[in-house]
């Protein structure tokens, strides 16, 4: 059985990973894996995280199962932090997953099981875990501009160019805020008008919200989706806490799927319970539980919303530090985009083999196509990295 199995193409993310590990110089650095680092280089378990689980652990009696789509209570608070009453509770079906990817998966197997034929637009670039699922789930995909390489920016023209290509029962995929891999994003403007298309030619979107709190502020980073479920009949939304809460391995996600015909939400509730029970049955608990305590208890939620800012800001300042030592190194202005995008991801855009003479040569990791995790860098390694940039002339 096993030998008529062939090899599967590498995940580049994962392989940079193992790559770094196994570097044995002292001053590599790791711009690879979308994982926050504080300036130790480590990835805390966040303070209220800590206090929640040592909560969890004394009361909690019984490991039993809940539901096949996780406890309603942390639909609602993750419902609340998502879309703050941007829609109605009854117009929302929900169902907790392992992880951000783990809703993605299933809200592409949604697509697939209404409609196979669905086509999904995705940005050029997108996260490439996105295409390599839905290419192993058989959809078909239509890449739209995204990205300007000369700017850096969003190539807003070329986006509302290429959706102008979309048909009735396309789906759009978009990314809420802070773009993996740019860190470019539409303005609050840029967004009303692509709700505009998507709502003239009857596509759907699809909202993937990794980094919540990550890019401008937990309410800041949640308006372009609030704003889309507000004005579009359909909407699916895969949202992630392992970034903003940083429990990644916890696996915790939430796929919720809004209608406003309230009469689609039951059937769509029960599509997401099937999907779940098909795929994984239950979905993981421990992370839900742990972001519910923290949203609903005000002490824990406030000790939260203050590291995430810490956080937040501290990503802020590595980009505004790196932003002024290369255009201190350059002298020029050219490399102002870094201290413009936002999230953890920054694209350098360069090309893959500039990309590995930073590796082969300085012990720098980035993704292939440039991609530099900001929250990988500390104040030490900065101007190690900038000079290494300039040194490559890229
Ligand atoms: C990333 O883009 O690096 C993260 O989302 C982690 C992953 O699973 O790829």
């Amino acid at each position: 059985m096993f030998d008529k199995l062939s090899s599967q193409p590498v995940d580049k993310i994962m392989q940079l990973m193992q790559m770094y590990k196994l570097d044995d110089r002292e001053g590599k650095i790791d711009l690879g894996v979308g994982v926050y680092k504080n300036a130790s280089g480590i990835t805390p378990v966040m303070r209220a995280v800590k206090a929640a689980e040592k909560q969890l652990w004394e009361t909690q009696e019984t490991k039993s199962y809940v539901s096949l789509v996780g406890d309603v209570a942390y639909h609602d608070v993750m419902i609340d932090l998502v879309l703050n009453g941007a829609v109605a509770r009854d117009q929302i079906a929900a169902a907790a997953t392992p992880g951000g990817t783990g809703a993605c998966r299933q809200a592409f197997e949604m697509i697939k099981m209404a409609e196979p034929r669905t086509r999904v637009f995705v940005s050029d670039p997108t996260w490439p875990n996105h295409l390599s699922i839905l290419k192993y789930l058989g959809i078909e995909t239509v890449p739209y501009r995204y990205f300007d390489s000369e700017s850096r920016a969003v190539d807003f023209a070329g986006m509302m160019e290429d959706l102008q290509g979309l048909r009735a029962g396309d789906v759009v995929l978009l990314h809420g805020c802070c773009h993996n891999p740019t860190g470019a994003n539409l303005n609050l403007t840029e967004w009303k008008l692509v709700v505009d298309v998507l709502n003239a030619k009857g596509a759907m979107p699809m909202i993937d919200l990794a980094y919540q709190g990550f890019g401008d502020g937990l309410d800041e980073d949640a308006a372009a989706t609030r704003l889309v479920a507000a004005s579009c009949p359909e909407v699916l939304i895969a949202a992630s806490c392992s970034k903003n809460f940083g429990v990644y391995r916890e696996r915790t996600g939430i796929l919720m799927a809004l209608s406003a015909d309230k009469s689609k939400v039951a059937v769509a509730q029960e599509n997401l319970s099937f999907l779940n029970r098909q795929n994984y049955s239950f979905p993981p608990d421990h992370g839900a539980r742990v972001v519910t305590m923290i949203l609903t208890d005000p002490a824990l939620r406030k000790m939260w919303e203050e590291e995430l800012e810490e956080t937040r800001l501290g990503m802020l300042r590595l980009r505004e530090q790196l932003a002024a030592e290369l255009k201190r190194l350059s002298n020029s202005d050219r490399f102002g985009f870094l201290a413009q995008h936002r999230g953890m991801f920054s694209r350098l855009g360069t090309t893959p083999e500039m990309v590995e003479k930073l590796r082969v040569d300085h012990g720098v990791y980035m993704v292939g196509d440039s991609r530099m995790n900001i929250a990988g860098l500390n104040e030490a390694t900065i101007p190690v990295l900038a000079k290494a940039i300039i040194d490559a002339e890229i």
